[in-house]
């Protein structure tokens, strides 16, 4: 009884032991799901034809092994040594903010980002602020020879002996420059160029990428050095290459901003040693990217005068405050179902907010094209940001403008009440700063924003009070 109860379990580990003899194994290349053999569809993600041969990625599992191999054991938390000061900050707070604070030793951040949006020149311009700080920093290329980063190095006028630059796509020659250099911050650009020769796979392949990134994660924690690396986005805007990567590293940035637009945001989605509301600001000018350290002053700056459809609202950025101009367009329509164009907002919001407008405030817009923008190539996702949305609607709808110098912040709700927004003092004190004299806000959030001078406050409950306010 006992041996033909056993007999099956032993078929199934042979049956083991033969898959893990395989040389080879097919990775799906957009999520990273392995399978000994092929498949048409990927059981994963669902993706068609994603499976690519690959050998075996064995290394990653020594690389593995080798780092924990390092560890003894465990040890209580109170104990663990570490400097409080382990800080770098690069000088440039907008980026710095971003980060939490500067750069955190052994750290691995990843920032992505449309192609030609000012990855490489953001972490130039990075490198060389740490370089005339007397830090040893190493830029490792994988896209341009050493000839092209030097030239574009000369216009930005970046030029000092700590600055070092390689055009390499060698995992190994890397980490071995990290021994031999002994860098004090590395960049890697971009991630998908890497290159480790104990697979056979492409450069940019799910294999490669990942085991290019634990590698060097590993090489981080080890030396305390931290690092960056580029990181190519795809179609749909997400990284390339496994989801994984994003988990592995501490810090996932994306840089942002229409190619149009001189803005370019930097944002992080994932921070393990900071908040990941933040952005930073930047603007691409001919000689590099420039910090905007007062982005409403900008975004506001071509704001029209007396023009109907036109709101400013206070929006939160992690700990900062920014004013946006929301613009509404409501025109008739010929069409049987009139179009709904939205920039910069959320598109089903929008469509809830022009339902409660239609309800509660008389707004028909059945007849009527909705055209939508946030000004500047900003995107406000915030909910506070409803009753901006609502009056800027209602502005075009009536034709009549909103005053210049009033400030519209508030939730809405379905039956459409003003509801309070967090922050609200902060808010309240940026668009004061700005030169704004009326405020326009939930009646429950009064008490907090009062005693700021030099702006009148009116507090609101439902979205008629406003109307009758604003117009
Ligand atoms: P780059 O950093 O190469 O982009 P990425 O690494 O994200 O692909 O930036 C390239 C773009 O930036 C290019 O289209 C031109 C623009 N740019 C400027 O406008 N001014 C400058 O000083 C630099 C260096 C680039
Ligand atoms: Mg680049």
């Amino acid at each position: 009884m006992e041996s033909r109860r056993l007999l099956p379990a032993f078929c199934f580990c042979r049956c083991v032991f033969v898959k893990k003899n395989t040389k080879t194994i097919f990775t799906c290349q957009s999520c990273g799901y392995q399978s000994p053999k092929w498949l048409g569809k990927c059981p994963e993600c669902g993706a068609w034809e994603s499976l690519i041969e690959e050998a075996q990625p064995n290394a990653a599992a020594r690389a593995a092994s080798r780092f924990l191999s390092v560890q003894s054991a465990p040890i209580p938390i109170d104990q663990v040594v570490c400097d409080t000061e382990e800080r770098i900050m690069t000088g440039i707070n907008e980026f710095d903010r971003v980060l939490g604070g500067g750069l955190v030793k052994g750290s691995l951040a990843l920032i992505g980002g449309d192609p030609g949006i000012g990855k490489s020149t953001l972490m130039l311009q990075v490198l060389h602020r740490l370089a005339i700080q007397n830090r040893r920093v190493l830029y490792v290329s994988g896209e341009e020879s050493v000839r092209q980063l030097s030239m574009r190095g000369k216009r930005l006028s970046m030029q000092s002996s700590h600055f070092l630059v390689i055009s390499e796509i060698d995992i190994d020659v890397i980490l071995s420059l990290l021994e031999s250099v002994k860098p004090d911050v590395v960049v890697i650009d971009s991630i998908q160029t890497m290159f480790n020769s104990d697979l056979s796979a492409a450069p940019g392949s799910v294999s490669q990428v990942r085991e290019a990134t634990l590698r060097l994660m590993l090489a981080a924690k080890k030396t305390g050095i931290p690092m960056f690396l580029v990181g190519h986005v795809t179609k749909e805007g997400a990284i390339a290459g496994p989801r994984l990567l994003e988990h592995m590293v501490d810090t996932v940035l994306y840089f942002e901003g229409d190619r149009n637009h001189l803005f370019r945001i930097l944002r992080a989605v994932k921070n393990r040693f900071g908040s990941t509301n933040e952005i930073g600001v930047f603007e691409m000018r001919d000689r590099g990217l420039e910090e905007v350290s007062n982005p409403s002053a900008i975004f506001l700056a071509e704001r029209p005068v007396h023009a109907p459809g036109s709101v400013v609202t206070a929006s939160m950025e992690g700990t900062r405050t920014i004013l946006i101009e929301i613009q509404a367009l409501a025109s008739s329509t010929s069409l049987g179902t009139p179009r709904r164009t939205i920039l910069g907002l959320d598109s089903n919001r929008v469509a809830l907010l022009a339902a409660v407008a239609e309800k509660k405030a008389g707004i028909h817009l059945m007849g009527h094209d909705l055209f939508m923008n946030v000004a500047g190539g900003v995107r406000a996702d915030e909910p506070a940001v409803d009753l901006g949305i609502v009056c800027a609607i209602a502005s075009s709808f009536l034709d009549r403008p909103v005053d210049d110098s009033t400030v519209v912040v508030g939730e809405v709700g379905l039956t459409g009440e003003v509801r309070a927004v967090g922050q609200v003092d902060a808010r309240v004190s940026e668009s004061c700063k700005l030169g704004f004299t009326r405020c326009v806000m939930p009646s429950s959030n009064f008490k907090r924003a009062a005693g700021i001078p030099g702006i009148e406050l009116i507090g609101v409950q439902s979205l008629t009070e406003a109307m009758e306010i604003l117009f």
